[in-house]
């Protein structure tokens, strides 16, 4: 049950893609979630140097024989290195499946494919969305203005978004921006969209390296509790409040530049807040749907649960109809 084009593309059993999240997406949590049938995505910025790179790929190829992808994240702020040597190392290490976002990949196309890499591209609106289908990606994602990471600057909810996209495009779409349990993966998959892509939801399982103090601060937040940093450099990024979130904001009101962002935003204090628990450290980005959480689980307990769930719900819709 829920096959679609996607479990097809990727091979995979169930159609649920947990995104890459840079600095939480690393073997334990890509592993455990290809190993329980959905699509994990390693996130490549995480590692400074190459060499880390081409280590956690081996070690998430060690981890799982099922298929898995690499974020390949194609906005300047955010690339620790050219992303041809990412490529280089991909194409080097086996690399089937990247998950782009943050530009179009046009460039990079003709590499890609030649090496035979199947690519879904992540773009929050539709105009993105018939780009990428035009340069030859294989799968999108679209993410709404719910989602964690970037949400671009529109402001169009997931609801709008999918259904739009779903019918502008051929190849096969992913829904992504709120979505969490059986619920909102039927809804998804009556929305047209061929699976779901989450993030937040992944961030709260005992497989994601956050820091527990960050995990238990998750599950006491609201849906309330977010805000959109970022504006003012055309690149806005969900995340939870806190101090360092509102400085930014602040900022944003002011047009500050990307130099006196990056004194807020910056990749080692979001590491600091991550990784070692300075919830104060950095800014930390979690999409609305933080609302929902409720436990930490493990990530076989997601994919199984919402699997599950999902096919009671269909009969019960099913039933309904009768
Ligand atoms: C902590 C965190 C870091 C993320 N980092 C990236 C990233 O490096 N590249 C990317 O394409 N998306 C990134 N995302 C976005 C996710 O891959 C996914 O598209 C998004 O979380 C979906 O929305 P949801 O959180 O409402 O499920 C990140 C999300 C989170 C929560």
């Amino acid at each position: 049950m829920f096959e679609t084009r996607i479990t097809k593309l990727f091979n995979i059993k169930y159609p649920i893609i947990a995104g890459g999240m840079h600095l939480l997406s690393r073997a334990e949590l890509v592993a455990a979630v290809s190993n329980a049938g959905g699509l994990g995505i390693l996130a490549s910025t995480t590692f400074a140097t190459k060499e880390e790179l081409r280590q956690e790929i081996r070690k998430t190829q060690n981890l799982t024989d099922k298929p898995f992808g690499v974020n390949l994240n194609l906005f300047p702020m955010m690339r620790p290195r050219s992303v041809d040597e990412d490529i280089n190392i991909f194409i080097d290490e086996g690399v089937e499946i990247i998950e782009s976002s943050g530009a179009s990949p046009e460039p990079y196309m003709l590499r890609l494919k030649e090496a035979g890499i199947k690519i879904i591209h992540k773009v929050p609106a539709v105009r993105f969305a018939r780009k990428a289908e035009t340069v030859g990606v294989d799968a999108v994602a679209i993410v709404g203005f719910e989602c964690a990471g970037h949400p671009g600057m529109d402001d169009v909810t997931s609801l709008i978004l999918v259904p739009l996209t779903v019918d502008t495009l051929k190849i096969p779409v992913v829904a992504g921006g709120g979505f969490y349990d059986a619920r909102s993966f039927v809804a998804a998959l009556a929305l047209g969209a061929d699976g779901v892509v989450m993030g937040t939801r992944f961030v709260a399982t005992h497989e994601c390296v956050a820091h527990r103090k960050v995990k238990e601060w998750l599950v006491k937040a609201q849906e309330t509790e977010t805000v959109l940093i970022n504006r003012s450099i055309g690149l806005p990024m969900r995340v939870i409040k806190n101090k360092p979130a509102e400085k930014a904001l602040e900022m944003d009101k002011r047009g500050a530049s990307l130099e006196e962002l990056l004194t807020i935003i910056r990749g080692e204090l979001g590491r600091k807040a991550w990784i070692e628990g300075d919830t104060e450290a950095g800014v930390v980005s979690i999409g609305m749907v933080v609302g929902r959480i409720q436990e930490i689980v493990s990530v076989k307990d997601v994919i199984y649960g919402i699997v599950e769930e999902a096919k009671s719900i269909c009969e019960c819709l099913n039933h309904k109809k009768s």
